[in-house]
């Protein structure tokens, strides 16, 4: 958030830091210049800010502020924005990544700098204190050529006191229009009380904030002529950028979680570095088995996780839920490693389940969104799934960040064991990076989506079958049916079917079956023709290229073509936008579905 005008920065800034208050954040932070800049921050609520910022007031007409999500080291009132250069003159907050966040560290380290966080953010300051030379701009620029990564940032300083300087390269930002007053936000809501005229920043682009108002130019300094984008939604309809609900925002979101989790981490030869996994490739050589815990849909991401752990380690890997390994007395080895995935990182059955590696002297790697956790605090090691706040309590874009996460560490188990060969690790990586695109194109189809959701909307039950990989998915896109739509469901492997559910499918009983997996293809078409030969009504997740199925399946959601190992990533889409489109038919709550919670922290 940022302001310059005629009015106090303060008040507006910390409003507008408030208004996005309901996103999630740990720490939060305030420069305001009146020539020299000072600085206000705290862990922890805006309160707490408000608190210092009571006893010690700052003044001035121009300021930016942030709330943080922690990447790069934890909550702290030291890791909060804004960070500055050793002298003070300037000042950057900044969401996303800097991937070569080391490189640049160790470079500014071998000159001597010194720092006083453990953010990527402090490099940025540090940067544009660095190639300063009398133009603020042209230091940014010169930043930004320097920081690889997906992010956005905005600087300040008391060299040049009247403006602001931002830059867009992936995370949202936007300019809200004033009389002789200049807003910046990450989001529309944080300033739409003020005005209703923005510049939505795309990526690549730089902006030079003033009381006057705003230029827009490239990176590379190329003049821009935006239009005003002028905003007529209400304000709750801003706050979930003008979907209709958090979920569908979040559905939406997913290209560029994946984007995010990647960044960094995965070369294009599929070479894999995950900074806070510390294990070496000697411990990887020795692992016996994997085990993977969690709850939830956390516990469906680690389905997949089995699943391709097996098939590219070529050793045991078993998902269980938390609240059964817990109790299980289960007999772990010191050669094998437990992996807690968790989205919020506080589910107390995780936890607790997570708590039984170290009583067996094994290593204890948690998947978790979120930085400085309980569940990251008893890891060994940590690997950040980097989806953002999720609002929505049926969880979708940390889901997907989990697969992804779970991806990249099997890439990097599989090339320390030598089970992976150089061209698997490329394709994998090509259809990771591929992967963004590959879900923009199954959103365009929402469409085809809706027609499903009307079709099974009056349904009593809907089944959902798949084998391997699809299985996993069916998993899911079944939690997340019942979860908000509150229509009974079940998922099934495909084979098990005729074991006993057969007996409920009857004339018109919506089956959605997945079948993206060529090695079962055949087996999955079978399952498929035994629901048809009952009256079932089946709906299919496959392939673009899949040109059979259409004679076996009533209606078929597509997703494009690609490597089996990576479809789950794809199918499940169509599943959360099914899910999404029930509920939304039959008029629920999407967001906060009856008897649920986003964590549950008790037993
Ligand atoms: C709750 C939520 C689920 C979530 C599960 C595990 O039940 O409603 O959406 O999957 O907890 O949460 P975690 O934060 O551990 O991933």
């Amino acid at each position: 958030m940022g302001y310059v005008g005629p009015q106090e920065a303060a008040p507006i800034i910390m409003d507008g830091l408030k208004r996005l208050e309901y996103r999630g954040y740990d720490s939060a932070g305030i420069a305001i210049s009146d020539g020299s800049i000072r600085v206000s921050k705290a862990e922890g609520k805006i309160v707490n800010l408000e608190v210092l910022l009571e006893a010690e007031p700052l003044a001035g007409h121009i300021g930016i502020g942030h709330t943080r999500w922690a990447t790069h080291g934890p909550p702290s009132d030291a890791n909060a924005h804004p960070h500055s250069d050793p002298s003070g003159e300037f000042v950057v907050v900044h969401n996303g990544i800097i991937e070569n966040f080391q490189d640049i560290k160790d470079e500014l380290a071998a000159h001597g700098s010194e720092f006083t966080s453990e953010t990527d953010t402090e490099l940025l300051a540090h940067l544009v204190a660095r190639e300063y030379d009398g133009d603020l701009a042209d230091a940014v620029r010169k930043t930004v050529a320097l920081s690889e990564g997906a992010y956005a940032m905005v600087v300040m300083s008391s060299r040049e006191p009247e403006k602001i300087i931002a830059v867009r390269k992936i995370s949202p930002l936007v300019i809200g229009l004033g009389e002789g007053e200049t807003f910046l936000a990450s989001d529309i809501p944080a300033v739409l009380h003020h005005t209703r005229d923005f510049l939505i920043i795309e990526d690549d682009e730089m902006v030079i904030v003033t009381a006057e108002g705003a230029s827009v130019e490239t990176i590379d300094g190329e003049p821009i002529d935006r239009e005003i984008t002028h905003i007529d939604w209400d304000a709750e309809q801003a706050e979930k950028g003008g979907y209709e609900h958090f979920m569908l925002k979040e559905i939406y979101e997913q290209p560029e979680v994946i984007t995010e989790t990647l960044a960094g981490r995965l070369s294009e030869d599929g070479t894999v570095w995950l900074e806070d996994v510390v294990f070496d490739d000697a411990y990887i050589a020795e692992l016996e088995r994997v085990w993977i815990t969690a709850c939830g849909t956390a516990y469906h991401a680690g389905l997949i996780g089995q699943e391709i752990f097996r098939r590219i380690l070529r050793i045991p890997a078993n998902v269980e839920y938390a609240h059964e390994l817990r109790y299980a007395d289960p007999i772990i080895g010191p050669r094998e490693l437990l992996i807690a995935i968790s989205q919020s990182g506080e589910t107390a059955d995780t936890l607790a389940a997570a708590r039984i590696a170290p009583d067996h002297g094994s290593r204890m790697l948690s998947v978790t969104n979120v930085v400085g956790s309980t569940l990251s605090r008893y890891a060994d090691d940590i690997l950040y799934t980097r989806a953002g706040p999720e609002i929505s309590v049926a969880s979708t874009k940390a889901y997907m960040a989990m697969l992804i996460a779970q991806y990249l560490l099997v890439l990097r188990l599989g090339a320390a064991r030598g089970t992976v060969d150089e061209a698997r690790a490329r394709a994998v990586a090509h259809g990771l990076h591929s992967m963004p695109a590959a879900i923009e194109e199954v959103l365009r189809r929402e469409d085809e989506v809706v027609a499903a959701a009307e079709r099974i909307v009056d349904a009593d039950d809907v089944y959902f079958i798949g084998r391997g990989l699809d299985y996993a998915i069916a998993m899911e896109g079944s939690l997340k049916l019942k979860e908000i739509s509150y229509l009974h469901s079940e998922a099934m492997p495909a084979g098990e079917l005729k074991h006993g559910t057969l007996a409920l499918i009857t004339e018109g009983v919506p089956v959605v079956a997945i079948i993206t997996q060529r090695s079962v293809y055949g087996k999955t078409i079978s399952a498929i023709q035994e629901v048809k030969a009952r009256g079932g009504y089946v709906i299919a997740v496959a392939y673009d290229t899949d040109t059979e199925i259409e004679r076996h399946a009533d209606m078929v959601l597509r997703i494009p073509d690609m490597d089996d190992l990576l479809a789950p990533v794809a199918a499940v889409v169509p599943l959360q936008l099914l899910a999404y489109h029930v509920a939304r038919l039959r008029g629920h709550d999407i967001d906060q579905p009856r008897n649920l919670a986003k964590s549950v922290t008790v037993e």
